[in-house]
């Protein structure tokens, strides 16, 4: 039997020893990001960077796709391919961040809820033709005192199975990513809870629009405990992240692909070796979809004018979390 020609992409987005590069941050993050390693934020000098990291030799041998964002899907490479293309022609599935942000939610103050839904049809049937195969669309839950919301759950997980019916049906794989923050004070018992809060009722959103599953990527936060809280350990981190996982997320999901949500390199790479190893026969393939873990140190040898040695450091980043998503990284000192 042929598979549907989304399972396809999504199988294909996570397919053994492969992740997903999100190089999708909006202008106004990417230009803090720059301006915080002294360079002049433009739409050029964001241009030269991407470019120079979608550049680096051997990236396609660990990265299966690479998120961008509306002003990065428009450009061209230095010898004017544009940016779509040639992420294809090296084999790695050019992806775009369809959400418009997330808003304040109304009545909830410290809450939002993701925009973008308004025109999103057109706009996918535009990203697809520029050669788009799949689509992200990111939540944001954060947690404290009686947070998050009952509203704040329900209109961010009913926006992403909105979101991922229209992609399917214009023929882009969603990556459905509800983010539960790392950001306040809050136990690891209290981020296992809320997240699976949230995937439960992502998944419930998701069968009342009719979202084909096996033709969706999951990209969730990992079980930690809040940024001002004492640490946890790498094994209760991959023990509540994988029971959340478990509980929670349908068998059909094609696969899970983590964001690393401000984690150190070390930590982002450490837990998802370590959910990799414990994970029992786990019905999907658990993966990464870095942003910072792959790039942040990268982008400061780049801002050095060192382009090799950002290229350089990208590739053993991607390698080492390709090893790690199939629980054969082998841990080095904290750093
Ligand atoms: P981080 O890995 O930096 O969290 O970024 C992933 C991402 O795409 C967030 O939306």
């Amino acid at each position: 039997m042929t598979s549907h020609p989304l399972e396809t992409i999504a199988k294909s987005l996570v397919r053994q020893g492969k992740g997903i590069l999100a190089a999708d941050e909006s202008n106004g993050t990417m230009s803090k990001r720059l301006e915080a390693v002294g360079i002049e934020a433009n739409s050029e000098s964001r241009r030269l960077y991407r470019t120079a990291m979608f550049s680096t030799p051997g990236l396609e041998k660990y990265i299966s796709g690479v998120i961008l964002f509306d002003e990065t899907i428009r450009q061209k490479m230095d010898d004017g391919t544009p940016i779509p293309r040639y992420l294809t022609d090296r084999g790695m599935l050019p992806g775009i961040k369809v959400d418009t942000g997330a808003k304040p939610l109304a009545g909830h103050t410290g809450e939002t809820v993701t925009e973008g839904l308004d025109g999103l049809r057109e706009r996918c049937e535009e990203y697809y033709n520029m050669g788009a195969r799949f689509a992200k669309w990111r939540a944001v839950i954060s947690i404290s005192k009686n947070r998050p919301s009952a509203a704040s759950v329900s209109t961010n997980s009913h926006a992403l199975a909105r979101y991922a019916s229209i992609c399917q049906e214009q023929g882009l794989v969603p990556i459905i990513e509800p983010e539960v923050l790392m950001d306040g004070g809050h136990s690891i018992m209290e981020c296992f809870e809320v997240t699976s809060r949230v995937l439960k009722a992502v998944y419930s959103d998701c069968q009342t629009q009719g979202v084909m599953l096996s033709g969706t990527i999951l990209k969730p936060n990992m079980v930690l405990p809040g940024k001002e809280s004492p640490g946890a350990l790498a094994d209760e981190v991959a023990k509540l992240t994988c029971d959340a996982l478990k509980q929670n997320v349908p068998k059909n999901v094609a696969g899970i692909a983590f964001l690393s949500g401000g984690q150190s390199d070390y930590d982002a790479t450490n837990h998802l070796n370590r959910i990799n190893q414990i994970a029992d026969k786990p019905p999907w393939p658990i993966t990464f979809s870095f942003g910072r873990a792959l790039l942040a140190d990268a982008l400061s040898l780049w801002a050095r004018s060192q382009t090799e040695d950002a290229q350089t450091k990208l590739l053993k980043r991607s390698a080492e979390n390709s090893l790690a998503s199939e629980g054969c990284w082998e841990e080095g000192p904290s750093q």
